[in-house]
């Protein structure tokens, strides 16, 4: 079974993060969401994975490679612009070819694996969907399903959800789907979404099925949702020290320190990430933090938060629930008269205590 892989895409919700890079790669602990994706695919027992690609696809490719790492072989396939889901499929025709594929969307968390959707149906479907259910189902695709687990019908976020069932982010399609992707229209957004190519298989009279899912799946679309994807990951985190703690440092908890990493005079509170290269130093960190390489974090207090490589935090009181970019500073002004100095990216978000 191929795997067909969607990290392109604008990645709106993630401003300013998605204007330098693809959302795909943030990280959760410290590792690019979909890598995630990619080692679950690889434990699945896939190996043909086609990864498509908008305008961060460079930064993708050069990460990912040929897939050998995650012993895959990968195949890229760009879209020219990010025009739906079903769009994206309806361009991976020559690499899908006639085979069964799964859809994996690069910026969901699915822990647990997919061998569900892998391992074959006990009956022939179109499509076999993962469902869950959700407090906001109008933010997903929802499906109806009958007690037997077949599809009755799905919407794409509906204003009045029929049931509280969302779609998780990764489908197993036999090749009816290529029809499908070419019968629809686009969207009231724009889209040719593969909500409505699943609907149409529906329609022809194809069997859909769902399987409900209690896992704790994630949509990573968001700032609140990259936070918490990091809590839970945090959460089941191995520690271990390969970097130099100092004796005026105290970790607590489970606190992994990558080889290159320096803790000084510090309270790490676990979990807690610390990527290779990166100082803390007079400063109190955790719990779920995520500290990428070569950060510096001096003087400061952070919690709930994760750091992209090279970010630095230095003087600052108290910093929770931030994401703070690649090489982003923030410090305190040279000469204090009470006022906040900014620079910030188009749709950077600052909240102010005083
Ligand atoms: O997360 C699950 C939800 O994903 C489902 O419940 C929805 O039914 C499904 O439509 C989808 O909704 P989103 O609005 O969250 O999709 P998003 O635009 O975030 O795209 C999902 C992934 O696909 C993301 O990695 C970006 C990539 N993508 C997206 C588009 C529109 C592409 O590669 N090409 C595209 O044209």
């Amino acid at each position: 079974m191929k795997a067909l892989v969607l990290a392109g895409g604008t990645g709106s919700r993630l401003r300013p993060f998605t204007y330098s890079g693809a959302k795909q790669l943030l990280p959760i602990a410290n590792k690019p969401v979909l890598f995630y994706a990619l080692e679950s695919l690889a434990a699945a027992g896939v190996r043909d994975v086609g990864i498509v690609v908008g305008t961060h696809g460079p930064a993708i490719r050069e990460l990912t490679g040929d897939g050998g790492g995650f012993g895959l072989r990968i195949t890229y396939l760009p879209q020219p612009r990010p025009l739906g889901l079903a769009h994206a499929v309806l361009i991976a025709r020559d690499f899908l070819g006639d085979d069964d594929f799964l859809l994996y969307l690069g910026d969901n968390y699915v822990p647990g694996g997919v061998t569900e959707l892998t391992r074959g149906a006990s009956a022939p479907a179109a499509a076999r969907l993962l469902v869950t259910r959700v407090p906001d189902p109008s933010a997903f695709g929802v499906a109806e399903v009958d007690a037997g687990g077949r599809v009755l019908a799905l919407e794409e976020k509906p204003d009045t959800p029929r049931s509280d069932l969302a779609l998780i982010g990764v489908y197993a399609f036999s090749p009816a789907v290529h029809e499908a992707v070419r019968a629809i229209g686009p969207s009231a957004r724009g889209e040719l979404e593969i909500t409505h190519a699943i609907q149409w298989l529906i329609d022809q009279g194809h069997p859909v099925h769902a399987t409900v899912t209690t896992r704790p799946w994630r949509d990573t679309g968001s700032v609140e949702d990259m936070l918490e994807v990091n809590r839970e990951v945090l959460d089941v985190l191995e520690g271990g020290v390969e970097g130099k703690v100092d004796p005026g440092s105290t970790l607590v908890g489970r606190v992994r320190v990558a080889e290159g990493a320096v803790v000084r005079g510090s309270r790490v509170v676990g979990p807690v990430v610390i990527g290779a290269g990166a100082v803390v130093s007079n400063s109190s960190v955790g719990p779920y933090t995520s500290i990428g390489e070569d950060c510096r974090v001096a003087d400061s207090a952070i919690e709930y938060s994760v750091l992209l490589r090279g970010a630095r935090i230095e003087g600052a009181v108290r910093i929770e629930a931030s994401l703070i970019g690649r090489g982003a500073v923030v410090g305190q002004a040279p000469h204090p008269p009470q006022a906040h100095r900014l620079v910030l990216g188009d749709h950077s978000k600052v909240h102010l205590t005083s």
